[in-house]
C-alpha cells in the first residue's frame, strides 16, 4: 500500500519533456544566444488574432472619408447653416459701412472746429444707426451725477438748470426723464447743439455760447444750477500760456450767470486743484466719491467730481 503511494506520487511528478533528448544546452536559457523562447499559449494566440481583427477595422473606418457624399450635400444645403453665414456676411458689411472711428488729438481737443468734426461723425451716426454716441467718463458717472442733483434740487418744476458744453444732451436726458422742466444746454460747437436737438428735441432751450468769450450777458440767462461735465477739462486742454486766461474767463462766465450750485466732472483736475481754481467765487459744497485707483505706490481718483456752492 505505502509502496503503491509512493509510485502514484512519482507518476503524477513524471514529465515526458524531462526524458525526450533535446540539443538545448544546460544552464541559463533565458538569456544569451542560447535562449529558448518560450511558445505561446492557445489564449494569447487568440487574444493577438482578436487585437489584430480590431486593427484591421480601425484602419478601414480611417481610411474612408468622415462624410458621406450625400452627407456632406446635406450639409452644404442646410437652412440654419445657410441663415447663419448669411447674418455674418450682413453684420460684416454693415461694419464695414460704418464710418471710421475720430480720434481727437489731445492739442487740438480745445479748438471749437475739432468738437465740430467729432459731433458731425455722432451726428451721422445717430441718423443712420440711432447710436447715442460718446457718454463721456461712463455710465456710472453720469448716473452719479443725475442722482446727486435728484437728491440736492427737488423742486423740479421750478429750478433752472444750465448744462455747460451739454455736447450730445445726455446730461439733459437723464434730467429730462427724471422730471425736470426748465433745462438748457450750450455748446460752442453748434455739430454738438445740432445734434443734441436731434436727439432730444424742441422742449429743450440749446444755443451755441462759447464759455471763455469775454461777454456773455446779452446771450446767456441766469440759472439756479450749472453742470459741467468734461467742459472746463476741454477748455484747459490749450496751449500751456493760455491755461490761466480761459479758466479764468470761464469762471467768470459761471460766476456771472449760476446763482446757486455747480456741479463739476472733472479726469484732468485734482480736488484741490478745483477748489483752488474756483475760489473765491466758489466754496465746496460736497465732494461726491468716485472710482479711485492706486498709481506709484500712492491711491488718487480716475475722475473728481465736485458740487461747488456760490459765494455771493
Ligand atoms: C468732453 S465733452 C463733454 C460733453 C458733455 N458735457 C458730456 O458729458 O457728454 C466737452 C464739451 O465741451 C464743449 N466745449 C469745449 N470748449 C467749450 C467752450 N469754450 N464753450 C462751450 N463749450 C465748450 C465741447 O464742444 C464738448 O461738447
Amino acid at each position: 500500500m505505502k509502496l503503491s503511494i509512493i509510485l502514484l506520487k512519482q507518476v503524477s511528478q513524471f514529465r515526458f519533456s524531462n526524458y525526450i533528448p533535446t540539443r538545448r544546452i544546460p544552464g541559463n536559457i533565458l538569456i544569451g544566444k542560447h535562449r529558448v523562447r518560450r511558445s505561446l499559449t492557445q489564449g494569447e494566440k487568440q487574444d493577438m488574432k482578436q487585437r489584430i481583427e480590431i486593427e484591421l477595422e480601425n484602419m478601414a473606418h480611417l481610411s474612408r472619408p468622415y462624410l458621406t457624399e450625400a452627407e456632406d450635400n446635406l450639409y452644404e444645403n442646410d437652412p440654419i447653416r445657410k441663415e447663419h453665414e448669411e447674418k455674418v456676411l450682413a453684420l460684416k458689411r454693415r461694419e464695414e459701412e460704418i464710418p471710421k472711428h475720430i480720434y481727437l488729438k489731445r492739442d487740438l481737443l480745445d479748438r471749437v472746429a475739432c468738437w465740430d468734426t467729432l459731433y458731425e461723425g455722432e451726428l451721422n451716426n445717430f441718423n443712420e444707426f440711432g447710436d447715442e454716441g460718446e457718454i463721456w467718463f461712463g455710465k456710472s458717472i453720469l448716473s452719479k451725477l443725475v442722482d446727486n442733483v435728484c437728491q440736492l434740487v427737488t423742486d423740479k418744476e421750478n429750478t433752472t438748470i444750465l448744462d455747460i458744453g451739454t455736447g450730445n444732451g445726455h446730461v439733459i436726458q437723464r434730467l429730462l426723464a427724471r422730471g425736470y422742466t426748465h433745462l438748457t444746454g450750450i455748446d460752442y460747437s453748434e455739430n454738438s447743439i445740432d445734434l443734441a436737438r436731434k436727439q432730444i428735441g424742441s422742449n429743450v432751450k440749446f444755443q451755441v455760447i462759447d464759455m471763455t468769450s469775454s461777454d456773455t450777458s446779452s446771450l446767456l440767462d441766469h440759472y439756479d444750477i450749472g453742470i459741467d461735465k468734461g467742459t472746463l477739462d476741454a477748455i484747459l486742454l490749450c496751449a500751456p500760456d493760455q491755461r490761466k486766461a480761459k479758466r479764468d474767463a470761464y469762471i467768470d462766465t459761471v460766476y456771472r450767470h449760476i446763482k446757486n450750485l455747480l456741479f463739476i466732472v472733472s479726469c484732468n483736475w485734482t480736488r484741490s486743484e478745483l477748489l483752488e481754481f474756483f475760489q473765491p467765487k466758489f466754496s465746496l459744497e460736497r465732494e461726491v466719491d468716485t472710482p479711485t485707483m492706486m498709481f506709484g505706490g500712492r491711491q488718487g481718483k480716475t475722475v473728481t467730481f465736485l458740487i461747488l456752492k456760490r459765494n455771493n
